[in-house]
């Protein structure tokens, strides 16, 4: 069975985004620690599978890079029809089913890369198995939730926690 992990970064408010959907705050110069990922390259080893919503996946393809995650299966959430591309697979009908499905299978872990619609979806259905959130220390005062809308309530369970010497606070939770 495939773990599924929500890995973020969030303001100390709770936003993965401005409203605009501009994640620049997140690679501020300010915030580089030299040799220092995070456990980013860690994390990415240990997964073989990406999903995220549409609207994550435009500020990827935004970004101006080569697609960040090619030796991956990407699976991209939307309401309607698109054509497959090289890297990714669309994910029209039955969103939750699909995901399920896909947790039966044997292999490395699930990176759910968000953003806060598909959080919200997959939390709610009982779905993520494991969150990795980074909290940066900036305040945005408004932006994208990294929960939408009618989440549910959860408590969760904190598994480890670090601290980083540029502010950045990682925990780990189930
Ligand atoms: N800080 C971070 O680490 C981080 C990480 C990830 C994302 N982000 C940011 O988060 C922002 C996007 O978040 P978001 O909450 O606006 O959007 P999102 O969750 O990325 O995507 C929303 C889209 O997913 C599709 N969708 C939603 N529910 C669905 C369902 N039940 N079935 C099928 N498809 C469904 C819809 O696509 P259609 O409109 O095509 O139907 C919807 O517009 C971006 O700016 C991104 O950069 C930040």
């Amino acid at each position: 069975m495939k773990k599924v992990t929500l890995y973020i970064a969030a303001s100390l408010d709770g936003f993965i985004a401005r409203p605009n959907g501009d994640t620049s705050w997140l690679h501020d110069k300010s915030f580089t620690l030299p040799g220092e990922d995070f456990g980013y390259s860690t994390f990415l080893q240990g997964v073989d599978t990406t999903l995220m919503g549409n609207s994550t996946y435009k500020a990827i393809l935004g970004f101006d890079i080569p697609f960040p995650y090619p030796d991956k299966k990407n699976y991209v959430f939307s309401r309607s029809y698109h054509e497959d591309t090289e890297h990714v697979q669309f994910v029209q009908e039955q969103a939750v089913e699909f995901v399920q499905q896909l947790k039966q299978q044997t292999g490395k872990g699930i990176w759910l890369i968000g953003g806060g619609q598909i959080n919200t979806l997959l939390l709610n259905e009982g779905l993520v198995d494991e969150i990795i959130l980074t909290y940066v220390p900036v305040i945005l005062g408004s932006g994208i939730t990294l929960f939408a809308h009618g989440v549910q309530e959860k408590k969760l369970r904190v598994v480890n926690s670090l601290n980083f010497s540029n502010g950045f606070v990682q925990l780990v939770m189930q």
